[in-house]
């Protein structure tokens, strides 16, 4: 690929993308139950207009463009209030919930090195629910994550297994409100509490539910305690780009004040060019998502949210109570809001083929990993795009369920599992093609069926399987035709 020698006319350029389009699933029909938010076409109009208005603008430098930082302000103090937070409480604008965990992270690292210098090796204890990019964090920022298990059943925090693992090189406590995996809100008041006794930071991970539980507690749904009237809780991240309907690229991360927060700030004056002062990890950014954040959380509103929300929890009750109700399913734990899991509990239904199958038909589930004490199971994450579609959801579901009820069953994973036994791992590139090649990937293409590269995934060892996957996009991401 390269760039034409001529340039084409807009008309040429805007109907290549979007045929590029074409490739993807049609998430308005509301048959995506992951990855998207949608808050409705009049709320999206609202969006784009605002995103494209502040598009240029550059959020790298509020002196130069005062507005970025009203906005950024603004939409923060917006959260921090949700969230509860008192006058003290500030935060930032990130891209997204991973950007503002590595925040959280970098603040709390540096925030002990000021506070604890004698710590050298500073580590954080997590859930084995936390989310990956606190693993991201923990690589990019030489802090160890310490992992802890979760209740059987329940995949709540085990607090007394946290409270063992704390050593003196603890700097940071994490519960997830809620975790993605099971949608579960951790027990974030007993987290907290350790976190004060031990004298640490506590940051609750509310990038997905942050504002959705927020309004359920406004509707007078029962929402465990997780905000910053939790005493012991020192930072919260919260996502507007998933259930605060904002466009992609905009969350934020809060601190209980300004002491701890500007451990989070760097600058730099010691080279050849201009200031730089960051708070958070970008530079130079389109002001774009920050004003579509403030544009549709004005839109939408306290009434709206709390709309939207009710009517999401109504349609996540009849998924889960369709899908309890099917012989062989059961839905993880006791989800808190409108995102679970289910997991097989018959022999005859493999959740892998089950999302492979529903995938022929255009819905998208989310397969998850046995990993720990969670067994192999599918997400699905609700959002008010997919109210609608709840209840034919279920009649698809059942259908397929039946279909692969009279399907042969071939199970590859003890024959893939007894390969994989004999062959010696080596990272090197004959194994990684001969391990691909096994799960019927050529190693350069996207796979249309999940099924057997999720099996064999899922029994790998992790640094096995996660040098694949680096590997596998290694090789997929390769500029040139498609
Ligand atoms: C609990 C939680 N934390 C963090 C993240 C990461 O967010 P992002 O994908 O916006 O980086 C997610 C994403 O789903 C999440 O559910």
């Amino acid at each position: 690929m390269k760039i034409p020698d001529k340039g084409l006319k807009k008309e040429d350029v805007l109907k290549a993308l979007k045929s590029y389009k074409g490739q993807d699933p049609d998430w308005k029909s509301g048959r995506v139950l992951g990855y998207i938010y949608y808050p409705g076409d009049k709320a999206q109009d609202v969006i784009d207009e605002a995103y494209t208005m502040y598009l240029t603008e550059n959020a790298l430098d509020p002196s130069t463009f005062p507005s970025t930082l009203r906005l950024e302000n603004e939409v923060v103090g917006m959260v921090a209030h949700l969230l509860r937070g008192d006058e003290n409480v500030v935060g930032n604008f990130t891209s997204g919930g991973t950007e503002s965990l590595i925040l959280a992270v970098k603040t709390a690292r540096d925030y002990a090195r000021t506070t604890r210098p004698h710590i050298r090796e500073p580590e954080m204890v997590l859930p084995v629910t936390a989310h990956a990019s606190f693993y991201k964090a923990a690589h990019y920022l030489n802090v160890k994550p310490v992992i802890t298990p979760v209740h059987d059943d329940s995949f709540l925090a085990d607090v007394d297994a946290m409270r063992d693992a704390i050593t003196d090189n603890t700097i940071l406590l994490v519960g997830s409100a809620p975790g993605y995996a099971h949608g579960v809100v951790d027990p974030i008041s007993e987290i907290a509490k350790l976190a004060q006794e031990k004298d640490l930071l506590c940051h609750v991970d509310g990038c997905v539910g942050g504002i959705h539980l927020s309004y359920m507690r406004k509707l007078g749904i029962r929402v465990p305690e997780f905000d910053f009237t939790v005493p012991g809780v020192t930072s919260i991240s919260a996502d507007l780009h998933k259930y605060g309907y904002a466009a992609k690229g905009a969350s934020v991360v809060l601190y209980k004040n300004k002491e701890l927060r500007k451990h989070q700030i760097f600058a730099c004056s010691r080279w050849t060019g201009y200031t730089v002062i960051n708070a958070a990890v970008t530079s130079s950014k389109t002001a774009g998502p920050m004003a579509a954040a403030w544009a549709v959380m004005s839109y939408i509103g306290d009434e709206g949210y709390m709309k939207i929300v009710r009517e999401v929890m109504e349609a996540t009750q009849i998924v889960i109570d369709g899908i309890n109700r099917i012989d062989g399913l059961q839905v993880l734990g006791e989800p808190n809001m409108c995102m679970f899991s289910f997991a097989s509990t018959s022999q005859k239904i493999n959740v892998y083929r089950l999302a492979d199958a529903l995938k022929t038909k255009g819905w998208f589930l989310q397969p998850q990993f046995k990993r720990a004490n969670s067994p192999a199971n599918l997400h699905i994450s609700m959002n008010r795009s997919t109210v609608h579609q709840a209840k034919t959801f279920l009649k698809v579901f059942e259908d397929t369920i039946e279909e692969l009820k009279h399907e042969e069953v071939d199970d590859k994973t003890k024959e893939l599992q007894a390969e994989l036994e004999k062959l010696s791992i080596k990272f090197d590139d004959e194994t990684f093609f001969k391990l691909a090649g096994m799960a019927g990937v050529t190693g350069t293409e996207l796979p249309d069926k999940m099924e057997t590269i999720n099996q064999i995934m899922e029994v790998l060892p992790y640094d096995v399987s996660e040098w694949i996957l680096i590997e596998y996009l290694n090789n997929l991401m390769i500029p040139g035709e498609k």
